[in-house]
This record gives C-alpha cells, sequence and structure tokens, in this order.
C-alpha cells in the first residue's frame, strides 16, 4: 500500500502539534516533504514551528488555532483547510492529555474535556477526514494512544479509558479500510517527556520516578518511530523494546492481579 507522496496541494493535518510528541511528528513530516496544517489552541508556538519548518524543509506549512473539545471548531477545519487550496492526505490526531487522582475527587468539567480531546476530537476528525481519503484511494492516519490502552490504569481511569478506545477504535477503522488506499495506525508510547505531566499537574520528577528510566523515549525519537510505521502502514507502532514488552505484559497478565498493585503506585493516589 503505497504512502501518500508530498504534493503542492496536500497536506499533513496534525493536531497536538504545539509541543511534545505532535511538534515532533509535524517536523518528521515536513522532514518528508510534507506540507503540514497545525492545530492545537497555542496559536504563538503554532506559528513558530510553521515559521521553522517552512524555513528548514521549504514546506507549506498553515496554522489553525482550535480548541478541539469545541464540535464547531472541529465542524469548521474541513471548510478552512480547502478554503487555502489544501487536501489533507495524511491526518495525525495527537492532540491529548490527562487528569490524575481518584474519580471520586474529580473535576467534571476537566474529565469531559479529557473525552471530548482524547476521545470524540479522534472520531469527528476521522469521519470528517477519511471519506474524502477512500474517494482518492489515498490516504494515511495516525491516531496517538498510549501504552496506557492495554490496561485499566487507576489514577488515570478517563485517560487509560480514552487511549483503550483509540486502539480499538484504531484497529477497527483500518480493518474497514483494507483495500481502499487509506491505512490506520496507531502510536501507543510509553512515557515521554514532554509538557503531558506538567498540564496533569505533575513535576517531571514525580513522573519519572514512577516508570523506570530505560521506559523513557524522546519525543523526537517517538516520532520517527510513528511516521516509519505509518509509512510501511502499520496498525499499531509501541516506541522501544521495554515498552513493547511491558505492553504486551500488562494486557496478558490478569487484571485482579495487577490493578491493586498499580493503584497502590500511582503517586497521586498514593497519598490518599
Ligand atoms: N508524554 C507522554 O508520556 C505520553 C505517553 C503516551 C501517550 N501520550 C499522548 O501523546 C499525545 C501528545 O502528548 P504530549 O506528551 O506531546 O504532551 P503535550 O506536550 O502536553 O502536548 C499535548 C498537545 O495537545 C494539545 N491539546 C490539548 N488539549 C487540546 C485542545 N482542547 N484543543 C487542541 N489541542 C489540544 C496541546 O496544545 P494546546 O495546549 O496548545 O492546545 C499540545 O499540543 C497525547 O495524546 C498524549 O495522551 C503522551
Amino acid at each position: 500500500m503505497a504512502f501518500p507522496l508530498p504534493k503542492e496541494n496536500t497536506a499533513a493535518l496534525v493536531t497536538g502539534s504545539s509541543s511534545g510528541i505532535g511538534a515532533d511528528i509535524a517536523r518528521e513530516l515536513a522532514r518528508r516533504g510534507h506540507g503540514v496544517v497545525l492545530v492545537a489552541r497555542r496559536a504563538d508556538r503554532l506559528t513558530t514551528l510553521a515559521e521553522e519548518l517552512a524555513h528548514a524543509h521549504r514546506v507549506r506549512t498553515e496554522v489553525i488555532a482550535a480548541d478541539l473539545t469545541d464540535a464547531g471548531a472541529r465542524g469548521a477545519l474541513p471548510g478552512e483547510i480547502e478554503r487555502r487550496g489544501l487536501t489533507v492526505d495524511i491526518l495525525v490526531n495527537n492532540a491529548g492529555f490527562t487528569t490524575m487522582g481518584a474519580v471520586y475527587r474529580a473535576n467534571r468539567d476537566a474529565e469531559l474535556a479529557m473525552v471530548r480531546t482524547n476521545i470524540e476530537a479522534v472520531v469527528d476528525l476521522c469521519t470528517l477526514f477519511v471519506a474524502g481519503m477512500v474517494t482518492r484511494h489515498r490516504g494515511a492516519v495516525l491516531n496517538t494512544a498510549s501504552t496506557a490502552a492495554f490496561q485499566p490504569l487507576p489514577g488515570q481511569a478517563v485517560y487509560g479509558a480514552s487511549k483503550a478506545f483509540v486502539l480499538s477504535y484504531g484497529r477497527a477503522l483500518g480493518a474497514e479500510l483494507k483495500g481502499t488506499g487509506v491505512t490506520v495506525t496507531t502510536l501507543c508510547p510509553g512515557p515521554v517527556e514532554t509538557g503531558f505531566a506538567e498540564t496533569a499537574g505533575m513535576s517531571d520528577e514525580e513522573a519519572q520516578a514512577t516508570l523506570p528510566k530505560f521506559m523513557w523515549i524522546p519525543a523526537a525519537q517517538v516520532a520517527r518511530a510513528a511516521v516509519e510505521g505509518l509509512a510501511a502502514g502499520r496498525a499499531v507502532v509501541i516506541p522501544g523494546a521495554a515498552n513493547r514488552v511491558g505492553a504486551v505484559g500488562a494486557h496478558l497478565v490478569p487484571k485482579a492481579w495487577i490493578l491493586p498493585f498499580m493503584a497502590r503506585r500511582h503517586p497521586k493516589l498514593a497519598a490518599h
């Protein structure tokens, strides 16, 4: 199955590209000659990255500041991109965040915003953009899940479930699209040092104390593995051998055994 070649009027739409893994996925795609449409809320950071990529790789870059929890903002994306004369050949649903702590202490607005960003936006953008790819017999979708998709995650219950959704949805969508010229890849990173922990109210030291050092992979390396997997049409990409072993183990081990252990170890549960 041929991975879409970069063309003058095609682009990769990358959500959550204002920092971390998404910014590095945009860098990796631009390095391969793809124009990029950068989407997130922080327009200033998107603009800086757009200038960097246009200068370094001579690709077309576009910035669309949008809050992906907002169905109206998501619905406006296809029209806005079409108005700019571009067709989306590569869709990267990468925006996401986690809350931390027990569900019974959770903030309702934050939990719902997480469901909208991590699940609803993925479903919505696939629904909005995949049909055109099928018509053109050309397209590739990359959705960012997590190794948290392979087992429930006490202390981040909604987050773990949202990533299990992304993995299940991506696998099913990929099977539906077999033979259409459109592929679906689900990226499942282990821990990566980005703005992720800080957004969740956790210091880098706290985050790094929870998981062994050898599981942490730099964002640029995760992005490279993701785009290589996407180009090869792989269904699932788990960067790092330790994370691959951990994901399979966590999936297979009896949940009644592993979940109490995980709940005891989670720093935002252990305190209560
Ligand atoms: N870091 C890890 O350890 C790790 C591990 C496994 C999976 N992941 C997943 O990797 C993806 C990227 O996370 P990261 O680690 O790169 O963290 P990050 O640096 O915090 O990046 C998160 C991105 O999502 C965007 N975003 C969040 N809420 C949004 C909203 N409502 N509308 C639009 N954009 C929104 C942020 O942009 P704005 O704030 O500018 O809107 C930012 O660009 C996430 O899906 C995350 O779940 C991360």
